[in-house]
This record gives C-alpha cells, sequence and structure tokens, in this order.
C-alpha cells in the first residue's frame, strides 16, 4: 500500500482513501465517487474489523462479497483496493488500542456498544498511517463515527482531512446499509419508518416546536411501527452533546432502533 501511494506521490497525484468492510452498496459508492472528485487518485480498504464488533455481534455473519465488490469499485475505475488480513492488522502480541473520548462517549452508539468507537479509531487509524492519504471519506449515515474520526484526527496530528459524505437512502427514504439485507419483507416495509420519523420531528423542530416534545413524539411513533427503539436523541451537530433548544447551535437528530434482531441507525440535520 504504501509503495503503491508513494509511486502516485512522486507524481504529484492527490491520494483519497475510502474505507469500507465491504458489502459495498451504493452508498459506499458514493463515497467513492466524491473520493474521485476531491482526489486524482482512490484506494478503498476493505477489512471486517473484528476489534469493532462484541462478542453477542454478527462477526461472522457479516455479508462478505468480495468478488461483487471488486466488480463494483473497477468500474469506478478505483486505483487501488487494500484488503489485509486478519493477522496482517493484528499479528500476535498486537496490544495497542487507540480509546477515544469526546464524541466517542456522547451516549449514542456507544452506550450499548462499549468497545465500539476504539475498535474504529484502532483500525482508522492503522489504516491511514499504512495509506497516508490526503482526504479519507466517511459517510454521514454513521454520524457518531464521522464525528470521532474527525476529532481523532485533529487530536493526533494525523496529515489527513476528513471528508464527511451525505447518506444514500433507497427511493422510500431507507439509509442504505449492509445490513439491510438481514431484513425480512415485512421488516422491510416497515423499516422507512426510521427516516420519516426523523424528517417530521426535524420539521416541527424547525418550526419552532419544543425539542422534548417533539421527541417523546417521534419516539412513541418508531415504538408503534414495531421497532424496538434504542434512541431517538437531539444533539449538536459538532460536539455530539443534548441540546434542548434549536437556537444553541446545529442540531442533529440521531436514531438506533431494532427490528426483528436487526439493529438500525439513521441520522438527519434539523
Ligand atoms: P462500513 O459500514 O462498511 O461503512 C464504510 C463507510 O461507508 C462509512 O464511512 C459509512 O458511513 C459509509 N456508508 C455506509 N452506508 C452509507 C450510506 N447509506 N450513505 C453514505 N455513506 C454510507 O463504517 C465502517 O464500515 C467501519 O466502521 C470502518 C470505518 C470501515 C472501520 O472499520
Amino acid at each position: 500500500m504504501r509503495r503503491a501511494v508513494a509511486r502516485f506521490r512522486r507524481a504529484d497525484e492527490t491520494v483519497a482513501l475510502v474505507p469500507t468492510m465491504g458489502a459495498l452498496h451504493d452508498g459506499h459508492l458514493e463515497l467513492v465517487r466524491l473520493a474521485r472528485r476531491t482526489c486524482r487518485r482512490v484506494a478503498v480498504s476493505i477489512f471486517v474489523n473484528p476489534t469493532q464488533f462484541a462478542p453477542s455481534e454478527d462477526l461472522d455473519a457479516y455479508p462478505r462479497t468480495f468478488e461483487a465488490d471488486l466488480r463494483a469499485l473497477g468500474s469506478l475505475q478505483t486505483d487501488l483496493v487494500w484488503a489485509p488480513a486478519v493477522d496482517v492488522m493484528y499479528p500476535e502480541g498486537f496490544a495497542t488500542r487507540v480509546v477515544p473520548e469526546g464524541p466517542a462517549l456522547a451516549g449514542l452508539e456507544d452506550a450499548s456498544r462499549p468497545h465500539f468507537f476504539a475498535g474504529v479509531a484502532t483500525v482508522v487509524t492503522k489504516l491511514l498511517v499504512q495509506c497516508l492519504p490526503d482526504v479519507a471519506v466517511f459517510g454521514e449515515k454513521d454520524y457518531q463515527q464521522l464525528k470521532v474520526v474527525t476529532r481523532m484526527v485533529a487530536d493526533l496530528d494525523l496529515p489527513v482531512r476528513i471528508v464527511g459524505a451525505a447518506t444514500v437512502r433507497e427511493p422510500d427514504g431507507l439509509a442504505m446499509s449492509s445490513r439491510n439485507v438481514y431484513l425480512s419483507a415485512e421488516q422491510r416495509a416497515v423499516a422507512p419508518a426510521l427516516h420519516r420519523v426523523l424528517t417530521a420531528c426535524a420539521g416541527r423542530i424547525a418550526a419552532g416546536r419544543t425539542i422534548g416534545t417533539v421527541l417523546a413524539e417521534g419516539r412513541e411513533a418508531i415504538e408503534r411501527t414495531g421497532f424496538r427503539l434504542d434512541y431517538l436523541e437531539a444533539r449538536h451537530a459538532d460536539t455530539l452533546q443534548p441540546i434542548t433548544t434549536a437556537t444553541a447551535g446545529p442540531v442533529r437528530l440521531l436514531v438506533a432502533a431494532t427490528i426483528g434482531s436487526t439493529r438500525l441507525i439513521d441520522n438527519i440535520a434539523v
């Protein structure tokens, strides 16, 4: 990876990295397209990172579609694909973790997945140092992750610019996700409720209704659809700290909920 990127650099070409766990869908591919508009060369990493999965989570079952991923990336003229084996990333004796705080302790994804962001921060740091790109692209779909990585790169003086990409959705509003393949037809029909409720709440808050009241109604609306709600929160869009009035800063609404055994997340700006 280093040698290949060094060749680009010697030719004065800029390089963007798009980190992924594979099972690529149009949301990932939009990140690659954005990377291509940002830099001359595009590298994509595909690595299902074991350290960000809890023992109870879906590491073994996580969808792996490597050949199809390569075809999709080929059609977008990706310059490099970096798909290291687990023992290349974490050889025997590996003993270091990057443990982020701030937005990583906001009480959102971290509340139910306490080791998740240390796993993400550790692997993203490794990927950034392996590749040394000018730009790395992350999706707003995983909004807390985007904020954690942005903070971490600033705090550790990593010489890379983090670029966020808007969430790509199905026509009915459901945010594209590798986990959507787990949904039954019935659950898939219910799933757009998350985005529908987020949009309705954002509209009411923008119209001046009290955030607390709007969220209480939103929580009820989500639970009525058959989702088990994990959280529906309004947070400051940059720090992810709780926010009670729309005038206190840019507001981001974030939701996580489970249907059957599939946990989905989404978020939008107010
Ligand atoms: P993964 O879930 O494969 O997502 C890779 C990137 O694609 C992330 O930046 C994610 O936010 C973005 N993405 C996923 N669905 C999207 C959508 N519908 N619209 C826009 N962007 C979308 O996130 C990870 O992998 C991992 O945690 C990783 C950062 C690779 C570290 O292991």
